[in-house]
C-alpha cells in the first residue's frame, strides 16, 4: 500500500514518527505531499527532501510535484535522481480553484498537450517504469480523464493513480466507483485505486467499508485520511504524539507554528469518542503548552 500525499499531514516529520504505525498498517512507500515545480526553485531545499537519502527508511520515497512548466519539472528530476530519488510523481488532481484555474494540479487535465508534455518529460528524465501520475476522474464530470486514457496508455508509466471523485467534489461526497471501473477497463498501465480506503483486520476496503476493490484489477491502493484516523484508535498513541510534537518543535525551531500542525491532525479524530471531548478543549488552545494538557 501507498500513503497519500496529503499537505500539511503526512508530512516528512509525520511519517518519520510514525513509523511503526505506517509499516504495522502495510504500507512500503509513500508519495510526498506536492513540491512546486517551478523554474529556478531547487526540490532539495524543500523541507520534505532536504538532507533525505532516499532508502534510509523502510518506505520508500516518492517525491511528488506540480506544476506545468515541463522545462522546470526536468530540472527538478534532474536534481532529485542525482540525489538517489528513482521514483517521482505528478500531481494532476490538486483541487483548489485558485490551483486548477491556473491548469495545474487537476487543471492540467483541460490542457492536453501540456499534460503530454508533462508525462513524456517525466518518463524521460525518470526512465521507463520510474514516474507516475495522480489524477481526479475529471474536473467537473466524472468522464472527463477518460479522454486523456490514449495519450496515458502511450507512456511508461510506472502507475496511474486514480482518486475516484472530480475536482469539483474536493474530498466531498461519494466516490464513483462506476467511472473508476471505466478508467480500469480502459487503461493500460498499472493502476493504483485512491478514495476512502482503509484497512480493518488486515483486510484492504474501499468506500463505505467494501471488500470489492479487487475487482478492478489493481497493481496498488493508496489510502491518506484512513490511515490517519486509525491512529485514534492505538494504545501508544499518546506517546506517538508527545514523539511527534518534539520532532515537530526540533524542526520548525519553536512550538508556536508546530499548534496548527497538531490541530489539524486532531481535528481527523474530533468524532471519536474520547477525542471529541479532547478536540473541544484542544481546538482552543492558544499555546503549546495548553494543547498539550488537553491531551495527557
Ligand atoms: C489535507 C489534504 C492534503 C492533500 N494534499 C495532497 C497533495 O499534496 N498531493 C496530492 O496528490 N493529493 C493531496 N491530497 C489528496 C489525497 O492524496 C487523496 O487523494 C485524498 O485524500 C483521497 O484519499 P483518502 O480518502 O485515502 O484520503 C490531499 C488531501 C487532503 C485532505
Amino acid at each position: 500500500m501507498i500513503l497519500a500525499p496529503l499537505r500539511g499531514v503526512t508530512i516528512r516529520c509525520f511519517r518519520e514518527s510514525f513509523a511503526e504505525a505506517l509499516d504495522e498498517y502495510g504500507f512500503t512507500e509513500a508519495v510526498t505531499p506536492f513540491i512546486t515545480a517551478n523554474a529556478g526553485v531547487d526540490p532539495l531545499k524543500d523541507r520534505e527532501l532536504r538532507g533525505v537519502s532516499p532508502g534510509e527508511s523502510a518506505l520508500k520515497i516518492t517525491p511528488q510535484f506540480i506544476g506545468k512548466d515541463p522545462a522546470a519539472l526536468k530540472y527538478c528530476l534532474e536534481r532529485i535522481k542525482g540525489a538517489g530519488f528513482d521514483t517521482a510523481d505528478l500531481n494532476c488532481g490538486c483541487p483548489f480553484p485558485m490551483v486548477r484555474n491556473k491548469f495545474r494540479g487537476s487543471g492540467i487535465l483541460k490542457t492536453r498537450d501540456v499534460f503530454e508534455r508533462m508525462i513524456a518529460t517525466g518518463c524521460e528524465v525518470m526512465g521507463e517504469g520510474a514516474f507516475s501520475i495522480k489524477v481526479r476522474l475529471g474536473v467537473e464530470k466524472s468522464d472527463e480523464f477518460l479522454s486523456l486514457i490514449s495519450t496515458v496508455n502511450s507512456y511508461p508509466l510506472r502507475f496511474l493513480t486514480v482518486h475516484a471523485r472530480t475536482a469539483k467534489q474536493m474530498y466531498e461526497g461519494e466516490c464513483d466507483g462506476e467511472a473508476f471501473k471505466a478508467i480500469a477497463d480502459a487503461v493500460n498501465v498499472p493502476l493504483v485505486y485512491n478514495g476512502d480506503a482503509f484497512v480493518e483486520s488486515g483486510v484492504i476496503r474501499g468506500p463505505n467499508g467494501a471488500d470489492d476493490l479487487s475487482k478492478f484489477n489493481l497493481h496498488d491502493v493508496m489510502i491518506g485520511r484512513g490511515f490517519v484516523k486509525s491512529l485514534a484508535f492505538r494504545d501508544d498513541i499518546g506517546e506517538l504524539l508527545e514523539r511527534y510534537i518534539d520532532s515537530s518543535v526540533k524542526e520548525l525551531g519553536s512550538p508556536r507554528p508546530v499548534l496548527g500542525r497538531m490541530k489539524e491532525l486532531l481535528a481527523y479524530w474530533k468524532d471519536f469518542s474520547h477525542w471529541t471531548r479532547v478536540w473541544k478543549s484542544a481546538k482552543m488552545a492558544k499555546t503549546l503548552d495548553e494543547f498539550k494538557m488537553c491531551l495527557f
